[in-house]
């Protein structure tokens, strides 16, 4: 068997390693002891219980899995494993505090780079192959913190994060006149999802394998908060017609009327809350803190629907990653037309970057799909319960996100950055 490697270096890795943990410092740091040992929501930890998970995936993975050392803490292996225990129930356990995390953490890492400096990545064993635990683990960093974002915007009225304030380069922010209705045509036919060679993918992406697509249409743009309003506006949420039956019931039971932070000021408009902000609802911003049954309703009434997985990937292709509104340097969506360089092949933009995008799809294995390396990571998650989403939040990292990468939650779950984007039969 030849292997092909790419020229991942101990040097990129340090990088990534420390890309990744000044980005989460720099979020906790302005917030409380006491708000990082809350619980914020029933469906998020406890801030301080994110960070040391993230240092304990580390020790997992970096040392004990790759240099077989001993735990910390043998406790840790069940205090801070997500599977054992609920997210509303961890404030609740004895976990470390927020300074004791930040100590796990850096001890740790410490640890990481000292190992890091005897590894070669140029090697058919698995794990070290292009560096990829270690990019499992930079990227299992980011989606925690991108995470603790969104429990810091559950934080409400009771905590205005200091980087949250929206700041764009000068005449950035300003939307050109776009059309929030305009299209792209995309020709199906023999297209490639996923990936065998990115480095970095996960098992749920690979491998990569040819599907048949008829033709489609899809949107240039996410849809706006202008757009949504309509269907608010329109009673779209009084109208069983649009909604699926397990939508309907869900809407009817959590009493959903607009999306999630939104507050109706008279006459038509809107404010929204945003890191302990109330702001005008900003009209040409992508609609984000959807559910998968809002983003499909939206979808019936707009007499379109949602793409299915194939779809979404087949029109992202070529959109460049560099040019997205991610990592959170603007801690909102950017103003659809605001990003052409984001555009792909068939011109679609703000594909990745901004919001996630919901799809019509639920979470299935590739044809080929091998559990790697651990069956934790997807394997369990598949099936009809969850759906997929695309795409990337400007909450997520650049590392973390690319055309291929899948993302799954329940249908009913909008605290996290996620709207939709319209598709159509050609
Ligand atoms: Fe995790």
């Amino acid at each position: 068997m030849t292997t092909t490697h790419t020229r991942m270096s101990n040097a990129r890795v340090v990088d990534e390693l420390e890309r990744a943990r000044r980005a989460t410092l720099a979020l906790l740091e302005p917030v409380t002891e006491a708000d990082q040992r809350r619980q914020v929501s029933e469906l998020m930890s406890p801030l301080c219980w994110d960070l040391a998970h993230i240092a304990h995936y580390e020790e997992l993975w970096l040392l004990r899995a790759l240099d077989d050392v001993a735990p910390t803490d043998p406790r840790f292996d069940d205090l801070y494993d997500a599977f054992r225990h609920p997210r509303r129930e961890r404030v609740d356990l004895p976990i470390l505090d927020p300074a004791g995390a930040r100590a796990f953490a850096a001890d740790v890492r410490a640890r990481t780079l000292a190992h890091l400096a005897t590894v070669d990545f140029v090697t058919d064993e698995p794990l070290l192959h292009d560096g990829f635990v270690y990019g499992m683990v930079v990227q299992h960093e980011h989606q925690h913190t991108e995470t603790m974002v969104a429990t810091i915007q559950l934080m409400g009225e009771g905590f205005a994060h200091p980087d949250g304030a929206i700041a764009d380069e000068p005449g950035a922010a300003t939307p050109a006149a776009v059309d929030p209705f305009a299209t792209c045509a995309v020709p199906g036919g023999t297209v490639t999802l996923g990936t065998s060679t990115d480095p970095w993918a996960y098992d749920n992406e690979r491998p990569g394998h040819t599907v048949e697509l008829a033709p489609f249409v899809i949107d240039r743009y996410p849809v706006t908060n202008a757009r949504y309003a309509e269907f608010v506006a329109d009673g779209g949420y009084d109208d069983p017609r649009r909604w699926t039956d397990a939508g309907w019931a869900w809407r009817t039971e959590a009493g959903l009327a607009h999306p999630q932070f939104w507050r109706a000021e008279g006459a038509g408009t809107w404010s929204r809350l945003r890191f302990g902000r109330r702001e005008d609802l900003p009209g040409s911003e992508p609609v984000q803190h959807v559910c998968w049954y809002e983003a499909d309703a939206f979808a019936r009434w707009a007499d379109a629907r949602l793409p299915t997985e194939p779809e979404w990937e087949a029109a992202a292709e070529g959109a460049p990653v560099a040019a997205a509104n991610l990592g959170h340097r603007r801690w909102a969506p950017s103003p659809v037309g605001t990003l052409p360089a984001t555009a792909g092949r068939w011109g679609a933009e703000q594909m990745l970057g901004d919001v996630w995008e919901w799809t019509s799809s639920t979470f299935a294995a590739y044809p080929g799909f091998r559990s790697f390396p651990y069956r934790e990571y997807s394997e369990v998650f598949f099936g009809d319960q969850y759906t997929v989403l695309r795409g990337g939040s400007w909450a997520a990292d650049p590392v973390a996100v690319r055309t291929t990468f899948r993302n799954w939650d329940f249908p009913i779950r909008r605290q996290i950055f996620a709207g939709l984007r319209l598709a159509h039969d050609a």
